[in-house]
């Protein structure tokens, strides 16, 4: 596996690649790579012929009393579990690298309305912290396709948006969750969980499975659904910060007429903050 620190030695080499026309595929990471990242790379390794993955760890999308400086970095383990799954190349820029030195005066990218809601509503310019270095992404390795977690549902919603409205010809591709046995997603941000508290924090999915199952039964009392899902999160020691029933496209709140829904769940657990989500179709 080729490893890059360079945007300009990279494009070189997918220059040279292209020349075969090769499909290139691109899995964009902050790093600290678990399984969830990982079958992203391996479902990039199945349909495409070149894999870009890049570790970067985005200042712009953390908020001034975020964990930018304790986000976990572990390029050294990362790139052995990289070159296991059969990627091809890593771009492992610096700050400096992708954004000059002037963070502050960066051109930056918004998408509308549903940047506003639910994570983005919370986490002021999250999103459009995202939405930039996945634009950047996308121009410095201009892939055929690319690979996202469903996890982040809402970013995956975004960065689909930010596909259409800038017209990216890239193929998205959205993968499903991999969770622990007990049901918890796969997080980074899981490694600052103690054993105990990462049981805790699987009450989350619990949660999301148990009102998705009533769902599907036919409760539509939504509102109630979700308050009932709240008192059980604070009870198992959790602090929710939303949980919520939505539109699967629009994240509006559902209604009785919608067919394709998503609950969005995110809480704290002390100074961690989770999410996850279930889908559910009528
Ligand atoms: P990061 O949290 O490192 O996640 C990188 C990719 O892995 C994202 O597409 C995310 O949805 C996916 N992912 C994370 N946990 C997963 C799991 N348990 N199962 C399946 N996929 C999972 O998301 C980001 O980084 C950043 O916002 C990024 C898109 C790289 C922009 O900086």
């Amino acid at each position: 596996m080729k490893i890059f620190n360079s945007i300009a030695e990279l494009r070189l080499e997918l220059d040279s690649q292209r020349q075969n026309k090769l499909c290139i595929g691109l899995v964009p990471t902050m790093g600290n790579l678990h399984a969830g990242h990982l079958r992203l790379v391996e479902e990039a390794v199945q349909n495409c012929d070149f894999v870009v993955s890049t570790i970067f760890v985005n200042p712009l999308q953390f908020g001034p009393d975020e964990d930018l400086q304790a986000y976990p970095r572990t390029l050294k383990e990362d790139q052995s579990k990289l070159i296991s799954a059969g990627c091809h190349c890593v771009l492992e820029p610096s700050v400096d690298e992708l954004f000059g030195s002037n963070l502050e005066s960066q051109t930056t990218l918004h998408i509308p309305s549903i940047s506003n809601m639910h994570c983005g509503k919370r986490r002021s310019g999250h999103f459009d912290g995202v939405a930039t270095i996945v634009c950047k992404l996308f121009n410095i390795v201009n892939p055929s396709k690319a690979f996202f977690g469903l996890k982040d549902y809402q970013q995956f919603l975004i960065i689909q948006k930010l596909v259409a409205d800038l017209a990216f010809e890239i193929d998205l591709v959205g993968i499903e969750t991999v969770r622990e046995e007990n049901g918890l997603a796969l997080s980074s941000r899981n490694s600052y969980l103690s054993k105990k508290e990462s049981r805790q924090a699987a009450t989350i999915f619990k949660n999301l499975n148990e009102v998705a199952i009533k769902i599907q039964q036919g409760q539509r009392d939504f509102q109630d659904l979700e308050q009932q899902a709240i008192i059980n999160i604070t009870e198992a020691g959790l602090r929710s910060d939303y949980f919520s029933i939505c539109h699967a496209q629009t994240l509006e709140p559902a209604t009785n007429l919608d067919s394709d829904i998503v609950i969005l769940a995110a809480a704290y657990l002390r100074t961690t903050r989770l999410i996850d989500n279930i889908r559910i179709s009528l």
